[in-house]
Formats: structure tokens, sequence, C-alpha cells
């Protein structure tokens, strides 16, 4: 989607849509002081139009640039929030998109001069301007959505392009994401991750991806992730992305899980439960989105994503709950539940991490469990994390992002949960706090190394579409983790 600006309204083109935002009040108040057409002043005289949040009114116009004009609630002016401009501006941008305006003319609101709310406006365009259509034959029908390629913004300056080229790479990364966690999984395989992983070299020289094979996997003993792959009868893949543009030593890991498919092994998931599961790599799409964008927009912050990739699948050569397998690190674990496989490749991702690429800190995120999504609801991803500054960074990018954080304990208590009788640790423990002792099997692997564990098995995947989020991968991730290594 183009977004281009023009500083005099009466200069405007022609567009499918004239969107003016208005303030919530009595007689809905205009946020902009450009003058009003005669058209639009009916709803707002009549009270049928008040700018509530999301609130739309579509009036017809008549010998204008365009030949409607779409009244916009912001809500009270008093209670704006970046928030709350993001999901205001998607959902002018899904009317817009049922009405098949391939472009569109937006009034820009004065208060949102403000560095934070133009971006969140440009984020809500943006972000919501998505639709996957690669597996509907018939998307060329009528009922399917029409996207948008331009938007002109009256208002605002040329100053302001380069934030707005901003906005696009970082909503083109978040669409990548999505894109990666909607396709089939039978498409979207390890090798394939460990492809798309090879075309970031092409954006920029700084990017360098090496891809373990099975073979290399099996020398370097990565006993957990060779577990949990052993009944696919595709290869696993371990990749990892550096990107290091500076000279310091400052290096930040991110880990994501990559499983392409959850069956969850011979602990088989029931049908309703495994048909999201091709959303299981969406961990891996983050970490990829992540690099992407940073590539693209030359961040000076060096970087290494790590993807332990591969099908948690069922047949005669599954890994056996009951058995107890090696890990990189050496520690043996006991699996009692083959449908707790996140953890296991988690594992060996992050003990490789620790012993070859000195991080400074490490941030994995992962569709680990079922339960935090119990525990917080599906806006809100659990944080876990052993250290307090880390964590205060990370929950502040949630803010400033939207892409919502819980911290939940990391309760030493808990450990002995996971300690098992005849190995190291056990994969499973009780139901109750199932999040909890997840993160804590994954603590095991860290060491001292500044660690953060996102568990996204809450917000990876929507069923419906909310806010610039559409249904299915939301994308989740990339934004939040882009904001904290800017930040940094
Ligand atoms: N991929 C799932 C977690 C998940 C569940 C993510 C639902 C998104 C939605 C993970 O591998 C898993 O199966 N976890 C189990 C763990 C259990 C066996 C201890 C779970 O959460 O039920
Ligand atoms: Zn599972």
């Amino acid at each position: 989607m183009k977004v281009t600006t023009k500083k005099d309204f009466s200069k405007r083109g022609a567009a499918g849509c004239l969107v003016i935002p208005f303030f919530e009040a009595k007689k809905a108040k205009a946020a902009s002081n450009i003058d009003l057409f005669e058209e639009i002043k009916a709803p707002i005289e009549a009270l049928d139009f008040t700018g509530k949040k999301e609130e739309i009114a579509l009036v017809y116009l008549k010998g204008k640039q365009e030949p409607r004009a779409l009244l916009l609630g912001l809500g009270k002016e008093e209670e704006i929030t970046e928030e709350s401009i993001r999901n205001s501006f998607a959902a002018a941008v899904k009317k817009c998109q049922q009405l098949r305006a391939s472009k569109i003319n937006l009034v820009f609101p004065k208060k949102c001069r403000t560095e934070h709310l133009f971006r969140s406006v440009l984020e809500g365009l943006n972000l919501s301007n998505y639709f996957f259509h690669k597996l509907k034959k018939d998307s060329l029908h009528a009922e399917t959505v029409l996207l948008l390629d331009e938007v002109e913004i009256v208002g605002v300056d040329e100053k302001d392009k380069e934030e707005i080229e901003k906005v696009k790479i970082i909503s083109t990364g978040v669409h990548l994401v999505r894109d990666l966690v909607n396709n089939n999984a039978d498409e979207i395989t390890p090798q394939k991750l460990a492809e798309v992983a090879k075309e970031f070299e092409k954006i920029s020289p700084k990017v360098k991806v090496t891809v373990f094979d099975k073979k290399r996997i099996e020398e370097e003993k990565m006993g957990l992730l060779l577990a949990v792959n052993r009944a696919s009868f595709r290869d696993p893949a371990f990749i990892i992305v550096e990107y290091l543009p500076s000279k310091s030593d400052d290096r930040t890991v991110l880990i994501g899980k990559g499983i392409t498919f959850d069956s969850g092994g011979l602990s088989l998931k029931p049908t309703e439960s495994m048909i999201k599961m091709k959303t299981d790599m969406s961990g891996a799409a983050a970490v990829l989105g992540v690099i992407y964008v940073a590539a693209k927009l030359n961040l000076n912050k060096n970087i290494i994503a790590v993807v332990p990739a591969t099908e948690n699948s069922i047949g005669s050569k599954s890994y056996k709950p009951g058995d107890v397998y090696s890990s990189y690190s050496g520690k043996t674990v006991e699996v009692l539940n083959t449908d707790a496989e996140g953890r296991l490749i988690l594992a060996d991702a992050i003990s490789y991490a620790v012993k070859n690429l000195k991080p400074k800190r490490m941030i994995d995120i992962a569709s680990l469990t079922g339960a935090v999504a119990i525990a917080l609801g599906e806006e809100i991803a659990g944080l876990f994390c052993n250290d307090k500054e880390m964590a205060k960074k990370l929950l502040a990018s949630g803010l400033n992002t939207g892409e919502l954080l819980w911290e939940l304990p990391l309760h030493p208590e808990y450990k002995k949960l996971i300690k098992s009788d005849i190995a190291d640790l056990k994969n499973v423990a009780q139901r109750e706090g199932s999040c909890i002792t997840a993160a804590l099997f994954l603590e095991d692997f860290v060491g001292k190394i500044p660690w953060a564990h996102i568990d996204i098995g809450s917000t990876a995947c929507y069923n419906k579409t909310k806010g610039y989020y559409t249904s299915a991968g939301t994308g989740y991730g990339l934004r939040l983790i882009y904001d904290f290594l800017e930040n940094l």
C-alpha cells in the first residue's frame, strides 16, 4: 500500500472515499479544521453519528473528488491512545475494503501530529490492510476483501516521508510473518523456513545465514530436536541468521519455536486442537520477521535469530512417552508427553546459543502452551524473565506497540515439579501452572545470561478479525521485539 501526503486539502486527487475523523461529543467534533461539506452535517446534526470509538457513518457526496465520505469516530478527545488510534483507522480501512475503494483520501486529525500518534495512524492503516488470499480460489469474487492500493493523507507535509517508509517496512514484515503462519504446513516446512531466511542475505551484506541439515544436527548431538523430528519424513533444520552491523560485542540472540506442524506425536492431539497447529512456527516467523525489518531499516544492533525447525509427526519412528532422551547440553530428559515438544527443541537451541553465540541477552518466543491462553486470554502473551531490567523494557515495548505482555513468575518452588526419578528433568508436570513449569524447563538450559521467554500460545493466532489484526496468524511479536531492540 502506497501512502502519500498532500498539505493542501483542495489539491487532493480523486479517490473512492474520503475518510474524515471526529472526536466523540454530544455533537461529534471534527478532528481537523478543514472546512466540511454541507452533506456530512446531516448525520451529526441528527445525532446519528456521535464520534464514538470506531463508529462509522457513510455519506454520499456530489461533485467532489470522492463519491462518498466516511465519518470515523475516534472516541473522546481526552481518551485517545496509540492503540485506540490504531484500531480506529483499522476500522476505516476495513470499511473501505468492503466498499472496494482501492484509493482513499484521509483528512489528518490535528491531534495526531505527535510522533507516536502519527505512527499509530500509519500502523492502523498498514497493519489492517491484509488478507490471506493465497488459498482462496475465488479471490476475485465480490465478497472477498479488496485491499487498498493507496492512501493520500491530506493535511501533513513532506517531512513525514521517513516515518511513512519505516511503518511500511515494519508492516510488510508483519505481513510476511502472517503469510508464513497462514500458509499450509506442507508448504512452510523446515526447509522452506531456511529458504526464507537465506533470502534475507539479499537485503543486506550484513546478514549471514547458516543452516544445519539433519547430518550436521546429528553431529552436533542435538538429541531433543532429533527426537521430536523422528516420525517426520521431512528432515529438521537448525537455522542461524546473523545480522551483525555493529563492532560492539553486544548481541541479542532471538530464538523462535519452529514446529511446522504439531500433531502432538504419539500423545496425539484431538482433532479440534490439531486444527490450528500449522501455526506452531509463529515464534520462528516472528524472529525471522525481526531480522527482515532490522536489515531493511539498517538497525545498528547486533541480532542473531536461531530457529530449530521440525514437524512433530506421528508414525512408527515416533519418539516415545516414558523414554529418556539426551539433549545438546548433555542433560537427559524423560519425555512423558510427546505433545510438550516445543520446550525440547527450544532447550537444544538455547544451549547451542549459550555455548556458541556469545549472547549478551536472549529472548525466546514460542507458541509453547495452551495454558497461557487460559491464564491471560488471547490479547496478552506471557512473559517470563530472569532479569528485572529486561522485563521492564519488554513490558514497556508491549505498551508502545499494543503487543501486550504480562509477567508471570519463574517460581523456584515449582522446579521440583519437573524433576524426574530416572533422568535430569521431565518434560511435563501437573496441569496446574503448566505455562510456568514449561518456562522453568527452559530456564534450566539458560544459566546466568539475561533471558526472557515469551509464550504466544495465546496471541499468535486469532479465530476472528479484531482491530488491526486479521483472523488467523496475527504476526504478534515482531513489533514488540523490534521496539525492544531499538530502545536498547
Ligand atoms: N503447540 C502447543 C501449544 C499451543 C496450544 C499453542 C494451543 C497454541 C494453541 C504445544 O506444543 C502443546 O501442545 N502444549 C501442550 C503441553 C502439554 C502437553 C503439557 C498444551 O499446552 O496443552
Ligand atoms: Zn505440542
